[in-house]
């Protein structure tokens, strides 16, 4: 026998019941996001490598350690997408979606590739969905970004997940502090590797997880506190809106995001049954990227949510996600005959918004129930001699074997009737 090949390290496969469960938890989150005027965008799974080069920031682990980069045959350097911010702003800069209506509302789901070591939780291939909104400053803006994404995940039940929120200041008042932060911490005993980071990403050495470094930060200045007026007053008018959301949060000054393009209002999602990859989802304002992209000075904000994450948060807090149910009625027939009435059946079951599925490869009565029992199949109608004769058909339902009689005509109305009285 042929060796079997497997897929590769740490891309994760949702099969049947696991992969209604991912679709439900998409489902959820994509349905509040419809349900606030973002329109779909189809984004290509990889781009120019430059673009994350520019975009997400050279010195960023993502584009320094994860990114999957390799030659086309044009000898072009291109990159399997990361994240999609860089890539959603990519395309608005090229087609001129910007010079429209204001702010753009565009939404995204699908895969993103980070060579990342793969443990639990943590894939080299995740799944994202997002948004973005660009062209308004506006605070109230910043509150709509973060409320879809904290009544996606109430949509799908969770209870148990943290929203964390800070403002990381802007082009004024982000490089003062962070000589501030700087001369802080070049009076502090960090290791050589902290120390060049202190230079390079000074904000980063403050999520370092080391205690004997946590312990020396405690009076470290913080961001928060070395707001510009213009930084300060949207941040409040941020928590404002917010509260009129109905949203609750938790400040978190300290927080750093993975991504260089941010600035302002920040955010993340962390859940605290996950262990280590807690962040479940995260985003904020990155109000110079599309200038950094070569594009006009517009700002945005949006978020990307882990789908496989929330997923797993959902199944930590035990929540039954998704109908396994892949069938309302499964049709058995036994013989020739009762297999063209069920062909016949299906195809006008499903015309009547039926989902409806049969046995196939002329499988005996015990291994035709056995597939129903697998399916979830909700009802079930045998097909035999006695049924084509008689043309009076039972339906059963699995839950109870609860069985009502039926003619064809009627099949429709009577498996309704049936599945909804449950
Ligand atoms: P991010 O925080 O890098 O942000 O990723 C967003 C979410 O994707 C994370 O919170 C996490 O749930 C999930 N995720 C990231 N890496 C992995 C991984 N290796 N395995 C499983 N899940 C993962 C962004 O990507 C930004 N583009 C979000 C954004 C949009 N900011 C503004 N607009």
């Amino acid at each position: 026998m042929n060796e079997i090949i497997r897929a590769p390290k740490g891309v994760p496969d949702y099969a049947q019941n696991d992969g209604v469960e991912f679709l439900a938890i998409r489902n959820l989150l994509e349905s509040e996001i419809t349900s606030a005027g973002y329109q779909y965008i189809e984004l290509p799974i990889y781009e120019d490598t430059n673009l994350y080069v520019r975009g997400v920031g050279e010195s960023t682990d993502v584009v320094s350690k994860e990114m999957f980069t390799f030659n086309d045959r044009g000898d072009r350097s291109i990159t399997l997408r990361p994240e999609g911010t860089a890539g959603v702003m990519r395309a608005v800069i090229e087609h001129g979606l910007d010079r429209g209506q204001l702010p753009v509302k565009l939404w995204y789901a699908g895969p993103f590739f980070r060579a990342e070591r793969p443990q639990a939780g943590r894939y080299r291939q995740l799944q994202q969905i997002g948004i973005e909104a660009i062209g308004a400053e506006d605070p109230a803006l910043d509150a709509e970004v973060i409320a879809i994404a904290y009544k996606g995940y109430k949509n799908v039940g969770l209870q148990n997940f943290t929203l964390k929120l800070t403002s990381l200041g802007c082009s004024v008042c982000r490089p003062p502090y962070r000589l501030k932060l700087q001369e802080f911490l070049s009076n502090l005993k960090l290791d050589e590797a902290t120390q060049n980071r202190a230079k390079i990403n000074p904000l980063r050495v403050l999520d370092d997880k080391r205690e004997e470094v946590q312990n020396q930060l405690e009076s470290a200045p913080l961001q928060v506190d070395h707001l510009c007026k213009e930084c300060e007053d949207h941040y409040s008018e941020v928590r404002k809106f917010l509260k009129m959301h109905n949203v609750q949060w938790v400040e978190a000054p300290r927080m750093v995001r993975g991504l260089d393009y941010y600035t302002r209002t920040t955010f993340e999602f962390d859940h605290p049954l996950l262990g280590a990859q807690s962040g479940i989802g995260g985003g904020g304002r990155y109000d110079g990227l599309m200038a950094q992209l070569g594009g006009q000075n517009l700002s945005g904000i949006g978020f990307g949510l882990g789908v496989d994450r929330t997923l797993l948060a959902a199944r930590a807090e035990g929540l039954d996600i998704g109908d396994k149910s892949v069938a309302d009625v499964y049709l058995i027939p036994l013989g020739e005959a009762a297999k063209e009435l069920a062909v016949t059946t299906i195809s006008s079951l499903r015309d009547s918004a039926i989902r409806a599925d049969m046995a196939f490869g002329d499988r005996g009565l015990k291994g035709a129930m056995k597939a129903a029992d697998k399916l979830a199949a909700k009802t079930v109608v045998v097909i035999g001699d006695g049924e084509l004769e008689s043309q009076k058909f039972s339906i059963k339902r699995m839950a109870d074997g609860k069985t009502i009689e039926s003619s064809i005509a009627d099949l429709s109305s009577n498996i309704k009737k049936l599945i909804e009285e449950k």
